[in-house]
């Protein structure tokens, strides 16, 4: 309904749109309006081409938080301060839902925690938690070691033939063969081989960006599902990937074992054969548990699991190969602690430079850089920042985008916002002019594996905040630290050509259209043109893994 326009200009309306922008203005109210929120006036470009969290941050430096943004006949407030975060994750949860997401969502996750009704939510997270437990997540950190050696492997022939790699790509596929093994106990493979399965992975995956991306529910047409190419693929590889998971449940469900969560939190994990979480939901739930419901618990950890680590992977790799300092750093911790050895938990919190540059990472590139909201009931926002609205209301029905990638990147939350620093972490940082905003405190994640959200009283949410906060969050990390260090350890990277000065170059900022990497937005911040790097083997060091036991079986 937007007409495109020079970049800079405002935004214009179609004259169908007209109509729309004027409904909008009768039920929202224009400047200033019912709701007292400025509206975001702007280009088309700002939020189109693929960076739409680029264009809201551009409002955000001339609206403050909330801003309200049309785009046609949808309005959405956007939301970037931490103070209004906390209230509106936290504080104020139950005022909230997932709205449109949850619309965009239930034809591939259904159910799943994700997506999920406050009502169902609250059951199916109290199941879901406890299989995260400590004795587990121990043993994945030995996994996750398994599942990077073909990684390692096809590094090596690369390194041999002398050819460029696209590491994005090999990163999703080492997170999908994680996820994979560790939710389901399945061997996507996906490192070496291609197949019908992890194809259908991928389309379903691209679909819902494309649906979060989309104005309107085209998959709801009706005869659409039969009629349109894309859908009809689509439902065609959902169909692949739901039979696939409705075997392994059946098979979990047919040899379950205990049920008794001490029990089962007390595992020699060692000793078992299918240590992963249908494993632990079958046997804590029963076997009369319902399929249905474990097909779409399953389908949500696939898909929350595995792009969002494969892109932290992807911009530690290219933010640490921009700055040479903090590779070397990185890489002294890595030979220091780790070694040859297959990584462990405790190394993991041994090696915190490593774990600071995760948490640097998580911060310029949150993922996903918006988290989505429907209020419930009607609200008032605090002010937070000088210069917000006072007293922003929020109507029952407004959808509102809380943009992590705006308070991560906000002068007024960190010091050199854009600047590459995972030391930053150790350091306090306040500021008097956000009010009833603490700041942020590092004693308040010492001995923790990551800086948390309430470190930086919700200055800092990669894992989002309050009671929806991510259940995959040490998971993870963990699985982003054991990741980089095996390939940092054993690898040296280089961007295959340095573009010169004055030309848009690695070192030019990745939003840049012109970026060799570039920047994209899906539900993760993607790379736009993959992340091409020449790979040679480090001089010295031996590609050998030495493994540390623990009895998984991981083939292919
Ligand atoms: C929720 C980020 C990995 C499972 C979330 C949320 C964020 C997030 C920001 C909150 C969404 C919201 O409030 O709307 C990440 C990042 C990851 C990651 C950055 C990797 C670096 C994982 C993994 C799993 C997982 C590995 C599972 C194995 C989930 C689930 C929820 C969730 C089930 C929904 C929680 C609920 O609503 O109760 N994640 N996640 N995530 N994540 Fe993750």
């Amino acid at each position: 309904f937007l007409q495109p326009t020079p970049q800079g200009t405002p935004c214009q309306f179609s004259d169908s749109a007209q109509i729309f922008k004027s409904n909008i203005e009768q039920i929202y109210g224009s400047y200033p309006s019912y709701d007292l929120c400025p509206m975001a006036e702007g280009a088309l470009d700002d939020i189109a081409e693929g960076t739409m969290f680029i264009g809201l941050q551009q409002y955000f430096s001339s609206n403050g938080s909330p801003y309200k943004l049309c785009f046609g006949p949808k309005s959405f407030l956007v939301v970037s301060d931490p103070v209004q975060a906390r209230h509106v994750l936290r504080e104020n949860n139950d005022k909230y839902d997932k709205g449109i997401l949850a619309e965009i969502l239930e034809p591939i996750m259904g159910k799943g925690l994700i997506p999920a009704d406050p009502e169902t939510w609250k059951v199916r997270r109290k199941q879901i938690v406890p299989g995260f437990h400590k004795a587990w997540l121990n043993h994945m950190v030995g996994l996750f070691g398994y599942c990077n050696v073909p990684l390692i492997r096809s590094l090596e022939e690369a390194a041999e033939a002398n050819k460029e790699v696209d590491m994005e790509e090999k990163f999703c596929s080492v997170a999908l063969d994680i996820i994979g093994k560790s939710v389901f106990n399945y061997d996507f493979g996906s490192v070496t081989t291609s197949s019908p399965v992890v194809s259908a992975v991928y389309s379903a995956l691209l679909e819902a960006e494309h649906r979060s991306m989309t104005p309107a529910p085209y998959w709801d047409i009706p005869l659409a599902n039969q009629v349109v190419p894309r859908l009809r693929k689509f439902n065609g590889d959902l169909k692949i990937l739901d039979d696939v998971l409705t075997e392994l449940i059946e098979l979990a469900k047919g040899s379950r074992q205990v049920e008794d969560i001490e029990e089962l939190e007390a595992r020699n994990y060692g000793s078992v054969k299918d240590p992963s979480l249908l494993r632990f939901l079958v046997d804590m739930r029963g076997a009369d548990i319902d399929n249905k419901q474990l097909r779409d618990d399953l389908m949500t950890m696939l898909i929350a699991g595995h792009e969002t680590t494969a892109a932290v992977l992807t911009w530690g790799l290219f933010e640490l190969t921009r700055n040479p300092d903090m590779m070397s750093r990185a890489r002294a911790e890595i030979d220091d602690v780790v070694g040859d050895r297959m990584p462990t938990m405790e190394d993991c919190m041994e090696m915190k430079f490593l774990r600071l540059v995760v948490a640097e990472v998580l911060r310029m590139y949150p993922e996903p850089p918006l988290l989505i909201r429907r209020c419930r009931t009607d609200d008032v926002l605090p002010r937070g920042r000088e210069g917000n609205v006072e007293g922003a209301r929020v109507k029952r029905g407004m959808d509102m985008f809380l943009s992590v990638y705006n308070i991560h990147r906000s002068p007024d939350f960190w010091e050199e916002p854009d600047k590459f620093d995972p030391d930053r972490f150790t350091r306090t940082f306040e500021n008097p002019k956000v009010e009833g905003w603490a700041g942020f405190d590092p004693k308040k994640w010492e001995g923790r594996l990551y800086p948390t959200e309430t470190a930086a009283d919700f200055a800092y949410l990669p894992f989002g905040g309050g009671s929806r906060k991510c259940v995959g969050d040490e998971f993870a990390y963990l699985e982003s630290c054991v990741t980089l260090a095996m390939v940092l350890r054993r690898f040296e990277f280089d961007f295959p050509e340095r573009l010169g000065k004055g030309e848009v170059g690695y070192d030019e900022h990745p939003k840049d259209l012109n970026h060799p990497v570039g920047m994209r937005t899906g539900a993760t911040i993607h790379t736009r043109q993959g992340l091409k790097m020449n790979v040679k083997k480090r001089p010295g060091v031996s590609l050998v893994v030495v493994e540390q036991g623990g009895g998984i079986e991981v083939k292919g």
